[in-house]
């Protein structure tokens, strides 16, 4: 892979992926019970580590990213800033929300120059990042296998912990991939299968965090999940090119019902244990689905 790709690619992957991490963190510390401040304090501090990661990142990234990437508001949305200054608030956990601010400023220039200098730098975030990251994986295994065994109690779905795994799972192998300079590439089936399973993780969780008078949200959402379950199924028989059709046709209803959803909440016009900043984070997601999607040449 060239420079400019292995650069590009970096920066791109890392600019969500970090932030993907840092809210992870986020939701574990602010699910844990008082009782475990220990764990509450490793959630703590391993977040900041990915934010500060982060805010190396966007320094690096701006005008070196391309333009595509901005535009699918997989980074921040125009919700991003408001949720979590209002989820940060209603929990008391810190977020730095100047590199939000730092985000919407990023530029796409298409005659940068892709310096040695700049390779080094960026393969050293990534080499961080990734020792980062076992860190975390390990950190989520234990409080899941705790979870399970009834030690400790966090208002997280064991699911959604199993979910935060997978997710991370899946930046590790990329940054893996990257460490060797080579690109990091999925079968399009494998790839389809595991953005399906999250889109429907997503719908599940949405359906199971409404407040149960919600009940045209919560049958929206049981449908959303039905309809990925079955695209899930799908990608085993593996009918490329119609399976990016029918997930697309998906991912994009499953976006405009998660950003009404982030509107509803950060306006307190949906009951919910659902913080604003979950339903930014699930929205981004499928913000970057669907620009996975766009890309998939067949
Ligand atoms: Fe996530
Ligand atoms: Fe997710």
């Amino acid at each position: 892979m060239s420079r400019k790709e292995f650069i590009q690619v970096s920066l791109e992957a890392n600019l969500f992926f970090q932030r993907i991490m840092k809210e992870h963190l986020f939701f574990i510390e602010t699910n844990l019970q008082p009782v475990d401040d220990g764990f509450i304090a490793e959630a703590n501090i391993l977040k900041k580590s990915f934010e500060d990661l982060l805010g190396e990142t966007v320094v690096f990234a701006n005008c070196a990213i391309r333009e595509n990437i901005l535009k699918s508001n997989e980074l921040v949305t125009s919700y991003t800033l408001n949720a979590e200054k209002i989820t940060s608030k209603l929990t008391g956990a810190s977020i730095n929300t100047n590199i939000t601010e730092a985000e919407y400023d990023l530029k796409a220039k298409p005659n940068f120059d892709y310096t040695e200098w700049l390779e080094t730098k960026i393969h050293d975030i990534n080499c961080r990042s990734l020792n980062l990251l076992e860190e975390v994986i390990e950190f989520k295994e234990k409080l899941l296998d705790l979870f399970l065994d009834c030690d400790i109690y966090v208002s997280l779905y064991p699911e959604m912990l199993g979910h935060l795994i997978a997710e991370a799972k899946l930046y590790y192998n990329i940054l893996k991939a990257l460490a060797k300079k080579t690109l990091p590439e999925m079968p399009v089936c494998d790839e389809l299968r595991f953005w399906n399973h999250v889109m429907e993780d997503h719908a599940e969780f949405i359906d199971g965090m409404l407040d149960p008078s919600e009940k045209d949200l919560k049958k929206k959402a049981e449908e959303f999940a039905k309809t990925f379950e079955k695209l899930v199924e799908e990608s085993i028989k593996c009918h490329e090119k119609d399976l990016v059709e029918k997930s697309k046709a998906a991912t994009e209803e499953i976006r405009d019902f998660k950003k009404s959803a982030t509107e509803g909440l950060l306006n307190c016009q949906i009951k919910s244990i659902i913080p604003p900043l979950l339903a930014d984070h699930v929205l981004r997601e499928a913000n970057h689905y669907l620009r996975i999607l766009k890309e998939i040449k067949i």
